[in-house]
């Protein structure tokens, strides 16, 4: 395979739901800040992978030694998270080509599996457009009419909730973001942003417990995540590649 893999990490947010006296990338998590599980989660599964890490540059918290990866650099992040995802591509513009493909993956999802992430990269390699890890929506979605009353039922039938990583060709993903942007589009993640283009992203079933840690609670509920998954047996050889429905 001749394209390089780029792993761009946004972790430049402030953390404001979280409501913690620091950003939530950095609050500690069974010993160690969230940050350097997420990388160290990241280069498990792909080595030999660039990084670039979205940092705000006024954050003197960051620790170099957190970041496993032999090649890396780090980039500005901007006021929105696709502000931060934009940056980095220009960040890697001098050593990127556009067939490269980028997996852009929050700082806030510690609990990524291993194999999710090799599972997810082997699917968008099939793919024309990319793609992302994704689940299924488990519980009944109910409408409300803006006053907490419920107006309706909406069906979950072909409803998934997004996660990241996100993964697409740098020039594609290049164009989907600027021209959000020039259209002044808000965009939560990169999918929604190539999906204006009027392309269609590959959903790749992933675990649930890749969470994104947002509010309070969700802290602990990563640190038993994470403790969870070392008690876990190691899955059978082969086991990793099925296609969970
Ligand atoms: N992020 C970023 N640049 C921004 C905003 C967010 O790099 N301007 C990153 C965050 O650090 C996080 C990821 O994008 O790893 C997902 O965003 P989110 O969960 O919304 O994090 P925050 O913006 O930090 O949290 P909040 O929205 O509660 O303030
Ligand atoms: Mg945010």
């Amino acid at each position: 395979m001749s394209e390089r893999l780029w792993l761009v990490v946004p972790a430049a947010g402030r953390g404001r739901r979280m409501g913690a006296a620091l950003p939530k990338q950095y609050l500690a998590l069974a010993g160690r800040p969230v940050l350097a599980h997420t990388l160290a989660r990241l280069h498990q599964a792909f080595p030999e992978a660039r990084l670039c890490l979205c940092l705000d540059p006024e954050d003197d918290r960051f620790d170099p030694a957190w970041v496993p990866f032999a090649r890396w650099r780090r980039s500005a992040g901007g006021d929105e998270r696709a502000d931060s995802v934009r940056r980095a591509l220009e960040a890697i513009a001098d050593e990127a080509a556009d067939d490269d493909w980028v997996l852009v993956h929050d700082a806030a999802r510690p609990c990524v599996r291993v194999d999710d992430l090799m599972r997810l990269l082997a699917a968008l390699r099939q793919d024309p457009v990319g793609g992302l890890l994704a689940t299924p929506v488990a519980d009944t979605m109910k409408r409300d009419d803006g006053q907490r009353h419920v107006v309706r039922t909406e069906p979950r039938d072909g409803l998934w909730q997004a996660q990241t990583p996100q993964g697409f060709r740098l020039g594609l993903l290049r164009r989907a973001l600027d021209e959000a942007r020039a259209l002044g589009r808000e965009i939560t993640d990169e999918a929604s942003a190539v999906e204006a283009l009027g392309l269609t992203p590959r959903l790749v079933p992933g675990r649930r417990d890749n969470i994104k840690i947002t509010h309070p609670e969700d802290l602990a509920l990563a640190g038993h995540i994470l403790a969870a998954q070392r008690d876990e047996p190691r899955s059978r050889p082969g086991h990793e590649h099925e296609e969970r429905p």
